[in-house]
């Protein structure tokens, strides 16, 4: 969606101050031991105490609040039994429904203690998030900020997973514009002020591609590599963007 007034922004605020609670509180909550629903239900209660819903579950039909997803699990991993181990890599996605309004950002954290690479990863996926949000403003091309994203990430060695991108939102999780991680010279739309959207580098430590698990939601790497995501919702403005989920 685009801002049409002060409600929009401060609807739009009040979704995204959900969603950085509920990241805050998972993270926190990151250790062996823990079982992605244990997790999740940490991230639920946030949600409650904000009033604000998981969107997933209310747009998709998700089965869970959260998104949480295990090392060669890219995104939309279902929260479950499953017990982290020492030096697992957890990505945290939440998305918040509040009075109509949504917003939606990612972490990825590790359990214990990572490989170097594992931590490289992360790095890797928060600063092409980073590098991303200082190009963003009214006039950048779409495309460029998926060329800044792809630059960071393959100099380092990784790849972007081209399936998967940021996208408007705001009314739904998934609207227009579609954001690629990637540089796509055919699209030539342009970011336009008070537009809001996420930014969201999924990349991955081997090959970039994908596929979708049994349980029709998981999508993980063909390859079995680590994942790292990093995402926010953002307002574009004339200058720095506005991030909504910070
Ligand atoms: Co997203």
């Amino acid at each position: 969606m685009s801002i049409g007034s002060e409600r929009d922004l401060e609807g739009l605020r009040a979704a995204g101050r959900a969603v950085a609670d509920a990241l805050a509180e998972m993270r926190q909550a990151v250790q062996p031991g823990v079982t992605t629903r244990e997790l999740d239900l940490l991230g639920a209660e946030v949600f409650a105490r904000h009033g604000a819903r998981s969107a997933p579950q209310l747009v998709y039909g998700f089965p869970g609040v959260n998104c949480i997803s295990v090392n060669d699990e890219a995104v939309h991993g279902i929260p479950s039994s499953r017990t982290l181990c020492d030096g697992d890599l957890v990505t945290l996605d939440a998305t918040a429904e509040l009075d109509g309004y949504m917003a939606d950002a990612a972490i990825t954290v590790a359990a214990g203690a990572a490989p170097p690479e594992a931590r490289a990863l992360c790095d890797v996926a928060e600063r092409a998030l980073d590098r991303a949000l200082h190009l963003v403003r009214d006039g950048v091309r779409v495309n460029a900020v998926g060329r800044a994203i792809q630059v960071e990430v393959e100099e380092a060695g990784f790849s972007v997973i081209p399936a998967l991108s940021g996208h408007g939102i705001g009314q739904t999780i998934h609207e227009p514009p579609t954001v690629p991680n990637y540089f796509d010279a055919y699209d030539t739309t342009v970011l336009t002020e008070g537009l809001v959207l996420t930014i969201e580098p999924v990349i991955a430590a081997g090959a970039g591609d994908v596929v979708l698990r049994d349980d029709g939601w998981t999508v993980a790497t063909a390859d079995h590599s680590l994942v790292a995501h990093a995402e926010h919702t953002i307002v574009v403005t004339r200058g720095e963007p506005l991030v909504l989920t910070a």
